[in-house]
């Protein structure tokens, strides 16, 4: 039995009727743009990650980029992140005028290691950006004290983390600024587009808004070089319409990992680790293998879903040749970027499918023996 590696919309098939009505709300009501659903879904976020201020915006990558706008940084500056994470990260940083700096993974949580991120800190350093891949938070009490320490900002760009939490706080409320994504297979998933910064600070809060909107309050007054990068009425409703139900999926996803570890998955591959403290939501499920393509193979052939997320770290994409990375210089990243593979899961992932799954993984660990 072919077993997808997700499936949005079994999650939502029961609530498309409510769904459907919100978006014909919206078009009844001709307020498609910076209208009163994007507006309650700013603070209803904001409250969901217990953050005071939310700005919503087009995408997540945006939410980056406006995030270190508002923080004023650009050319010349340095800022320290993770070369194991979708490309955005660090495009953000270049788009912006500055320079990545990467920093080494802790490998048990594919997180950015705070003493490797503190260690790549120089005179020109002024942020830390911090990834909750795959859905497990970064070590933000460690980060937030580097960034302290080092007078740092730090944002956190938890675009695959939305209920993710810390010693029961959420991921998105220890940084200065933190981003959402909310493109459609995110755990928390708009029908298109859209992106969040919240923040708990209303002076970087409101020059977020600014920014999004031409730099401008209102419409004939311009007071920065902004860019249009609203998050539309239709977008808004949706998100509305799902934010009640994010807390249910994440915590089918923490199941269906622990029915992973319940099958026996963890004699055949790595399982992913949860960090002490932090919850994990599993936006993805990947385990690792030194024969890692070959499993691929493998089960794709047998119909199981899978996939190597940034196998190739960005310190070795050929848009940052100019930096001087060479293999070698982030180990952890690299055998990582080798290793994991992505497994199937989403919340309706049930346990027939997984023992499907599992039985598949033996099947390729009995053939390479
Ligand atoms: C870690 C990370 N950062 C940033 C982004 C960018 O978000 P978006 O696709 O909404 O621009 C994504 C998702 O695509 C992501 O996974």
């Amino acid at each position: 039995m072919p077993v997808p590696l997700m499936d949005i919309r079994g999650q939502y098939a029961a609530l498309l009727d409510d769904v459907k009505q919100a978006v014909c709300d919206v078009i009844d009501s001709g307020r498609f743009i910076l209208g009163p659903n994007m507006r309650a879904l700013e603070d209803e976020v904001a409250s969901a990650v217990g953050a005071g201020h939310g700005v919503a915006v087009a995408n997540g990558t945006d939410a980056l980029v406006l995030s270190l706008e508002a923080l004023g940084i650009g050319r010349g500056d340095e800022v320290v992140t993770t070369a194991y994470t979708f490309y955005a990260t660090a495009e953000a940083i270049a788009r912006v005028g500055a320079t990545p700096v990467f920093a080494d993974i802790d490998p048990r949580t594919f997180n950015i290691d705070p003493a490797a991120a503190e260690a790549a800190v120089t005179e020109r350093t002024r942020a830390i950006v911090a990834v909750h891949l795959y859905g497990q938070p970064a070590d933000l009490p460690a980060l937030r004290d580097v960034a302290s320490r080092h007078g740092l900002a730090l944002i956190e760009d938890a675009a695959q983390a939305f209920g993710a939490t810390v010693d029961g706080r959420g991921a998105g409320s220890f940084g200065d600024l933190a981003t959402f994504s909310f493109f459609p297979t995110k755990n928390f998933p708009a029908f298109g587009d859209a992106g969040m910064v919240v923040s708990s600070s209303a002076d970087l809060a409101e020059r977020v808004r600014l920014l999004r909107f031409h730099g401008s309050r209102e419409k004939r007054r311009f007071e920065l070089v902004g860019t249009n990068s609203r998050m539309d009425e239709i977008q808004a409703a949706v998100l509305r319409r799902f934010l009640p139900e994010v807390s249910g999926w994440n915590t089918a996803r923490r199941a269906a990992a622990g029915r992973y570890r319940r099958l026996g998955l963890g004699d055949l591959v790595q399982l992913p680790a949860e960090a002490s403290g932090a919850e994990h939501v599993y936006h993805l499920y990947v385990v690792r293998s030194p024969a890692r393509d070959q499993l691929a193979r493998t089960l794709t052939a047998a119909g199981i879903g899978c996939r190597a997320y940034y196998d190739v770290p960005l310190h070795l994409q050929p848009v940052f040749a100019h930096l001087g990375y060479r293999r070698g210089d982030l180990p952890e990243t690299e055998r990582a970027a080798d290793e994991g593979l992505a497994l199937p899961m989403f919340p309706t992932l049930d346990e027939s499918a997984q023992r499907e799954v599992v039985a598949a993984v033996r099947a390729a660990a009995l053939a390479a023996a």
